[in-house]
């Protein structure tokens, strides 16, 4: 694994924004898989500014969400779609007809998930995907468990998760949706190349177990040993037991 320490976490996300509209600028085609939670937001805001100085042209670019409440419409304001919106989509030149999402209101959630598998097929898989990391080391919504689902699936989150989506839903954990849509462990692995940021000491322990650990299903994040191209994007806090 690639790891890049900055001094904060603005440096962290400024450095990956850059990174990002690199790759835009290398292959304007590029498909692109994307999280949503606290960590990127700086990240999606340093995308934003440079596209407004017209360094970060989405123009040809194609998106895929990693994950999506269970049960919530893309317009609910908890919704991922609506973050999306917020944070990245409204601030930049993406075509609306190449921005993917799972639908979590959709009315069969399996056929759904399969359904999104076969868009990222039919978009040529992804080329860069960008991680957080749950304080439990969850990816996506793939939270640690006795087995992990290779494909997109529906999962039941972890009461940490809940509690860690609150602020979407009014501060309150017993409103967040305990089911969510997210891409499979071989969904994320399968991908051209991989960036997890994470800032704040509270990752940090999960951060030094990702890399040295083993790999184990009660550490999701562990199974990025197995990929090529793995960056790691973290601040001094977060790499702090490194
Ligand atoms: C959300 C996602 C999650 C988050 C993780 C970290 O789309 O994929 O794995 O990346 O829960 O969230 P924050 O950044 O809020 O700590």
């Amino acid at each position: 694994m690639n790891v890049s320490i900055f001094d904060t976490a603005d440096e962290a996300a400024a450095a990956l924004a850059s990174r990002v509209a690199r790759a835009l600028t290398e292959r304007p085609h590029i498909v692109l898989a994307l999280p949503t939670g606290r960590t990127p937001v700086p990240t999606y805001a340093g995308l934003r500014r440079l596209h407004a100085a017209g360094t970060a042209d989405f123009s040809r670019a194609t998106t895929f969400n990693l994950d999506e409440f269970a049960g919530v419409e893309a317009s609910h304001p908890g919704s991922f779609r609506t973050f999306m919106e917020r944070h990245l989509f409204t601030g930049v030149n993406l075509n609306s007809g190449r921005i993917h999402f799972l639908n979590g209101a959709a009315a069969d959630l399996d056929a759904e998930c399969d359904r999104y598998e076969a868009e990222i097929e039919a978009a040529g898989g992804i080329d860069l995907l960008l991680l957080g990391i749950g304080g439990n080391g969850h990816i996506g919504f793939n939270e640690p468990a006795d087995e992990l689902v290779a494909r997109t699936h529906r999962v039941r989150l972890a009461d940490s998760t809940t509690r860690d989506n609150a602020a979407l839903f009014g501060g309150d954990p017993a409103r967040v949706p305990r089911e969510a849509l997210s891409m499979g462990m071989g969904t994320i692995l399968k991908a051209g190349a991989l960036v997890l940021m994470a800032t704040g000491e509270r990752k940090a322990k999960c951060i030094e177990r990702t890399i040295n650990g083993p790999l184990t299903p009660r550490l999701p994040a562990s199974f990025l040993q197995l990929h090529r191209s793995v960056e790691l994007y973290l601040d001094q806090a977060a790499a702090s037991l490194l």
